[in-house]
């Protein structure tokens, strides 16, 4: 199998998966953190070098205070509950999103994680949070024009702009996968997706299971990436 190097995951359906069984919504995103733990080892054993997981829009903030308050803790404590596992395995992980508008004790922990983590290897773990494409854009060019201002001149080609976006040396995903049936992407990686393969699947992420990984990972192997050329054969 063809194994991407870069997969991103939208983890859509956790209030429906909560719904459906008479749950509140966040015994959804509990059960979400785990898949997502699951994921991690399942990309360690394939070899994936980058896995990002939407965990926090810049939209989310819309939501009911205490599912808000809920995401900002699960965040603290998946820090302190995977820190074993990231040692262990060498996972690097890295941030991505808005620092601004974040509690003190999340920013915290970003700092904490991202420090204690920085010099392994194996694999990367993006977790975006508070994330937002079209904002990460306006920042870049908010950034570019604070640089013209003082006086530096910037020439503008697609290589220079990504140097101003949150995390200029990873890679663009080559995979995004979307649970629960929606097909968008609601504001993800949007500079970064430009050539990305998508894949949608129907299963609720909190149900999303190896089998439904590998499928995902099946169904890129058999892509053909062109990137506006034209085919070897
Ligand atoms: C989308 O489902 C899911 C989220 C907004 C949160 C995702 C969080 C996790 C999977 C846990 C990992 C969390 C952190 C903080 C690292 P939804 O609530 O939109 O589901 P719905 O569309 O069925 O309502």
């Amino acid at each position: 199998m063809k194994i991407p190097r870069h997969v991103a995951i939208i983890m859509d359906g956790n209030g429906r998966w909560a719904k459906r069984r008479g749950l509140p919504r966040i015994k959804g995103h509990q059960r979400g953190a785990q898949v997502l733990h699951n994921t991690v080892k399942w990309s360690l054993e394939l070899g994936i070098e980058y896995l990002t997981a939407y965990s926090f829009s810049t939209e989310n903030w819309k939501r009911p205070k205490e599912e808000v308050e809920f995401l900002m803790n699960l965040f603290i404590q998946m820090v302190d509950r995977e820190m074993e596992l990231l040692k262990k395995e060498r996972v690097r992980v890295k941030i991505l999103g808005r620092k601004k508008g974040l509690p003190e004790n999340v920013l915290k922990k970003w700092n904490e994680v991202e420090e204690k983590t920085c010099n392994f290897d194996r694999m990367t773990l993006i977790i975006a949070f508070n994330y937002g494409g079209r904002k990460e854009i306006l920042d870049a060019v908010e950034s570019i024009i604070g640089e013209v201002r003082n006086g530096k001149e910037v020439i503008l080609t697609e290589e220079i702009f990504r140097r101003y976006l949150y995390l200029p040396d990873v890679p663009d995903p080559d995979l995004i996968i979307r649970t629960s049936g929606e097909m968008r992407l609601s504001n993800f990686l949007i500079w970064q997706s430009a050539y990305s393969e998508l894949y949608f699947t129907k299963r609720l992420w909190p149900d999303f299971t190896k089998k439904d990984f590998l499928r995902a990972i099946e169904s890129y192997s058999k892509r053909e990436r062109r990137f506006g050329g034209l085919s070897d054969g």
